[in-house]
């Protein structure tokens, strides 16, 4: 378990964490989402055990990061936003540099790095440079090197920065299977549709307050409580309009077009279902139905100001 309390971050005038709370379970993928500034890094650090908190604190398995900092780092994989790597270093030589530091017993150090290798997919790198690698390679090895002390959390600072559509294809798909082993993964973007569909749990960071925390889809609730209905017929919309106003659960009926309309609903799915099946025996020809989903960017725009500190 991830305990996060209270977690404040003050630098003289300027509040950069005001009282972060949250708490992760084994497996849990949480997506940290803010603009520029908005204080992900500040508070990833904190976690990480590198930046003092100004007030509050967070436990990882029950160690805290004030009082048991090194209990902390044993149990932790930081990926920072920006990185350097050695050179003249081959990546199989980088992988057991990190691994002597975290104290891996010399004789389990070779599986381990053909572990994190075949992870991370860098199996035919292991004798090449580190500066020959690419930069998507080059931001999984640093992953590789985040895993080498087989870490319960991982905290990934805008991971997929600076990577091609198919490396962050590829990147996600690692994430998922960190989860799937059981890790806490916190990744942090500024981009919410990035990683809503494979995050359990996203939180929202505006001028160092979380705005919403919590599944994606009790996001979108909570942000429009009412459903939208996306209704097409071939004719008589008009007259479809009138007849929608009267029915349960409609909210208001709106006339896009002389074939589209939209509805705005409150009922569940069971409703919306009785709600088809009245139209269709009112004999409305109805082309489509279906329920229009929030645009994820849309709903980060409203939640956050765009202001920066
Ligand atoms: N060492 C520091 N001294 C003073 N202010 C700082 C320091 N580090 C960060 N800040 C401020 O704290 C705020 C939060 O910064 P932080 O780096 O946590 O944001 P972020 O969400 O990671 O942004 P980005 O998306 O640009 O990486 C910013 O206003 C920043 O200027
Ligand atoms: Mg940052």
């Amino acid at each position: 378990m991830l305990e996060v309390k209270e977690l404040w971050k003050v630098y003289g005038p300027l509040t950069a964490v005001k009282g972060v709370s949250f708490s992760l379970k084994p497996g849990d993928i949480f997506g940290f989402i803010g603009s520029n500034g908005a204080g992900k890094t500040t508070t990833i650090r904190m976690i990480s055990t590198l930046l003092e908190p100004t007030h509050g604190t967070a436990t990882i398995n029950g160690a805290d990061i004030i009082r048991d900092p090194m209990g902390v780092r044993r149990q932790i994989g930081y990926m920072p936003d920006f990185f350097g790597l050695y050179d003249d270093v081959k990546v199989w030589e980088y992988l057991d540099f990190f691994a002597t530091i975290y104290e891996v017993p010399p004789k389990q150090r070779n599986s381990v790095i053909d572990n994190v290798l075949e992870l991370t997919d860098l199996t035919v790198k292991r004798d090449a440079f580190v500066q020959s690698l690419s930069r998507g390679m080059q931001q999984r090895l640093c992953l590789a090197r985040c895993l080498v002390h087989d870490p319960a959390l991982l905290l990934l600072d805008e991971p997929a920065s600076g990577l091609d559509p198919r490396a962050r294809a590829e990147l996600k798909e690692l994430i998922i299977e960190l989860g799937r082993m059981g890790k806490i993964v916190i990744v942090s973007s500024h981009i919410l549709p990035e990683l809503a569909d494979f995050c359990n749990c996203v939180g929202i960071i505006e001028r160092g307050e979380m705005l919403a925390f919590g599944p994606v889809n009790q996001i979108l609730r909570q942000i429009q409580p009412t459903r939208v209905l996306a209704i097409t017929v071939l004719d008589g919309a008009g007259e479809v309009r009138t007849r929608l106003a009267d029915m349960p659960h409609v909210l208001a009926a709106h006339l896009e077009d002389e074939h589209h309309l939209r509805v705005e609903f409150n009922g569940d799915h069971e409703q919306q279902s009785e709600l088809l099946a009245a139209l269709i025996q009112a004999n409305v020809r109805v082309v489509q139905f279906h329920e229009e989903h929030a645009n994820l960017e849309d709903v980060f725009m409203r939640l956050t100001t765009g202001a920066v500190q």
